[in-house]
């Protein structure tokens, strides 16, 4: 007979800061269970996990978003009223700005683009004695992402730029100074954007068509107008931001090549593999550990009632690592990639479901080909030795990252 899993007792808040992306999976896939309820932020919240869990998660008719975001995330990390909040007819509309920036040329100017500037920085790095990787990235990613958004960005305020954006990304989880301190770094951000777009709409900054910072200020929502200059910058923080967030998978990669040498020359050699090779890194290594979202209605599913405006949580991180969705999930193995059937609900690092209906990332193709250029550069190219240093991470700490962030020595180009 089934019986709806729960934990009995007190709020949960502190246990899933306690055990990060461990939290979830623990209680579903021990029991191999879809559904699990446990408290948390003072809600009888439902965890949700494996395939069909992921698929009732992307279930349009009984999930939505309004609502599910907690306001510390809205207030750094995503931007308030932003796409992450949107549902139904105004969300689609909005969702296709998004997709209409992934043109197969758009990512062929950013492998481009990302290639040259791995280039330029390793030319750099040779003069120095060390640097760490994951620095170096949010920098470099910072001007990669700002030259294919079209954002005008000089010189000397990458630095301050791009440690914003550290904040928002690394800083929105944490309690007390660093938490206003990644508030106050979106608020100086969006400003920043809301600038520009007024800019590009008085025509005192040129944008190319087709480029994030064009489309944001010009596109019109479903009654005709532009959005609120705000707003347009909060949507193209949305496509900026991520994009230096990308950072902590080639950290991530980098990791992988070191971690298991023979990867390197296999990566070097074939684009294929390349490509098995970053999709295995995106499922492997942990980032983002799970997505909130709300029920419409009150239904029940295999045995468990939720109750309308209930919160569920997605088990990210608990999907890409479920033994009944992967052949021995905790081992690094991108050949795994070479027969993958290309689920919705299996490999869902950015989110899953399909594109233009669900929230699922618009920045997968954006982050596959900065991560081609990258680990292709890195493994043809670049010579690096490492000094000694805490190169672990820990799935009890969200967001998860090597301790010292990858340090590098003796860097010389090949
Ligand atoms: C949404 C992860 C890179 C733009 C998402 C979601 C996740 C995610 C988990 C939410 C999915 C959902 O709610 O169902 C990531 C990760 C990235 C990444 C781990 C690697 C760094 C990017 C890039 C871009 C981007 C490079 C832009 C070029 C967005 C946008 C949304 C989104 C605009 C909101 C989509 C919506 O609400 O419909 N991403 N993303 N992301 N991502 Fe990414």
């Amino acid at each position: 007979s089934y019986f709806p899993a729960k934990d009995k007792g007190p709020d949960r808040s502190l246990g899933i800061l306690k055990d990060g992306y461990n939290f979830a999976r623990k209680r579903l896939q021990k029991q191999h269970l879809d559904v699990y309820e446990t408290k948390l932020l003072g809600e009888r919240a439902a965890l949700l996990g494996g395939e069909k869990g992921a698929e009732l998660f992307y279930d349009n008719d009984k999930m939505k978003r309004g609502g599910a975001m907690p306001a510390f995330i809205l207030k750094t990390l995503f931007g308030e009223n932003g796409i992450q909040t949107m549902d139904g007819n105004p969300f689609e509309h909005r969702k296709r700005l998004f997709l209409s920036l992934m043109t197969p040329e758009a990512l062929d100017r950013l492998f481009q683009i990302t290639a040259e500037y791995w280039e330029r920085a390793s030319e750099f790095w040779e003069k120095k004695r060390k640097v760490v990787l994951y620095n170096e990235m949010l920098t470099l990613l910072m001007k990669i992402s700002c030259e294919w958004a079209g954002v005008p960005l000089k010189d000397k305020e990458v630095k301050k730029r791009a440690d914003d954006f550290a904040l928002m990304i690394d800083g929105f989880g944490s309690i007390g100074p660093k938490h206003l301190q990644s508030r106050k770094a979106r608020q100086r951000s969006e400003q920043w954007f809301e600038n520009l777009i007024l800019d590009v709409r008085e025509g005192k900054l040129e944008a190319q068509e087709g480029t994030a910072i064009f489309e944001m200020a010009m596109h019109r929502d479903l009654n005709g107008n532009h959005l609120d200059a705000r707003m347009a910058a909060i949507e193209l923080l949305n496509i900026v931001r991520p994009t230096v967030a990308v950072s902590k998978f080639i950290t991530f990669g980098a990791l992988a090549m070191e971690e298991f040498p023979e990867e390197k020359e296999k990566v070097a050699a074939s684009e294929d593999y390349l490509y098995y090779f970053a999709q295995e890194v995106r499922r492997f290594y942990p980032f983002v550990p799970y997505l909130p979202a709300r029920t419409k209605k009150e239904f029940a599913w295999q045995g468990y009632n939720f109750s309308e405006g209930q919160l569920v949580l997605i088990d990210v991180y608990g999907n890409n690592h479920d033994p009944r969705i992967w052949e021995e999930p905790e081992t690094f193995n991108p050949e795994r990639f070479r027969n993958w059937n290309g689920g919705l609900f299996d490999l869902i690092p950015q989110g899953g479901g399909d594109y233009e209906k669900n929230h699922r990332c618009p920045g997968e193709w954006s982050t596959l080909e900065i991560l081609k250029a990258s680990f292709q550069y890195m493994a043809r190219h670049l010579d690096y030795k490492l000094p000694k240093q805490d190169l672990s991470y820990s799935l009890n700490k969200m967001p998860a990252l090597p301790k010292d962030g990858f340090i590098m020595k003796s860097i010389k180009k090949k």
